[in-house]
């Protein structure tokens, strides 16, 4: 069984030695520029693992793996652009150090390469991961339109949201343990647990990164704190205290989410300020801590040695306490 570090750093690597020569050298070089400045390599790793509990070999599944990651990546440029995100990893975005136009061309560029690396999976097993590629990338662009079409309504039930998230973020974390099940000839039962177990652990992912959006460290976490309450993203904690605040504080929410104007430090300081006071943070915590908890329900369904499911556990608790 190989390690979370141990499969980080392969891929990091076999990233690393990725040519992307052609003659339009600007459409290549942001991709080489998201791709060399880090990121957890969460999605491959996850195919990496998951094909791990069911065979040694994983030398056929290195490419699709990456090709998931450079998937991931492309949502990333896209995602800046839409949400007006000025860092990334501690660095510019594309969409910065370039412009938008560059990071939504390179972006398309790099969903096709993500293609071009999935399909080098064994043909085999060709149908079955292209079909749970092909649901999961369409969801992921529905979850990115119900995010954008929520900043502007103001009576987004947290049930949206729940749903929101599971398609924008947790469909990709079970898609990717999917396809890794696929690619080691796991029986569909096991594949589905696994499916389920990335569901319940992107569900408590995407409730971390919108925690640490307005809580967490910048230079850790490395994107630029209070980009959600800026553009009004319907996260837990707003709609939460949407429905807690009460007077003079409902007002104010309400004020900051409607002001078209404003200086951006003030309403991040002020909306923080209403999140403590109504301790909706501990709400989020809460919910984290149910998904967490069903995502290891899952992790015990699946039908392998407990002794191989150890890596996965690790990875559990590793993430309980992110801070990047
Ligand atoms: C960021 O994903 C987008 C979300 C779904 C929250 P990650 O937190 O996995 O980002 P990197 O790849 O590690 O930078
Ligand atoms: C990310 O949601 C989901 C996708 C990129 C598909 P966020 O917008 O919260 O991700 P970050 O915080 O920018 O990484
Ligand atoms: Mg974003
Ligand atoms: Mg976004
Ligand atoms: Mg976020």
């Amino acid at each position: 069984m190989y390690t979370f570090n141990e499969l980080q750093t392969q891929i990091e690597k076999k990233i690393d030695a990725l040519e992307f020569s052609t003659s339009a050298e600007g459409l290549f070089e942001p991709m080489k520029y998201i791709l060399s400045i880090g990121g957890k390599r969460l999605r491959p790793i996850l195919v990496l693992m998951a094909a791990n509990l069911f065979k040694d070999n994983l030398d056929k599944v290195y490419l699709p793996a990456i090709g998931i990651e450079v998937f991931h990546n492309f949502t990333l440029l896209h995602d800046d652009v839409m949400d007006n995100a000025p860092i990334r990893r501690n660095m510019a975005t594309v969409h910065e150090k370039w412009n938008s136009n560059v990071a939504i061309l390179s972006g398309d560029a790099m969903s096709i390469k993500a293609y071009q690396f999935i399909v080098s999976c064994e043909n085999k097993y060709l149908s079955s991961v292209l079909n749970v590629f092909n649901q999961t990338a369409l969801e992921v662009c529905e979850g990115q339109q119900f995010d954008m079409e929520f900043e502007d309504r103001t009576d987004v039930h947290v049930d949206e949201y729940l749903n929101m998230i599971r398609l924008k973020t947790a469909v990709l974390l079970a898609g990717s343990l999917k396809m890794g099940a696929i690619m080691a000839d796991a029986d569909e039962e096991d594949a589905d647990a696994l499916y389920h177990f990335g569901l319940n652990l992107g569900m408590a992912f995407q409730l971390q990164d919108d925690l640490l959006d307005t809580f967490g460290d910048e230079s850790v976490f490395g994107k630029k704190i209070g980009g959600d309450i800026l553009c009004n993203k319907k996260t837990y904690l707003l709609i939460k205290a949407q429905e807690l605040a009460k007077g003079d504080a409902k007002i104010e929410i309400e004020k900051w989410i409607g002001e078209g104007e404003f200086n951006p430090e003030e309403k991040i300081a002020a909306v923080r300020k209403i999140y403590e006071d109504l301790n909706v943070r501990d709400l989020v915590e809460l919910e984290i801590d149910i998904y967490f908890n069903l995502c290891q329900d899952y992790l015990a369904s699946v039908n392998v040695d407990d002794k191989k499911k150890e890596n996965f556990t690790l990875l559990v608790k590793g993430l309980i306490n992110r801070s990047v």
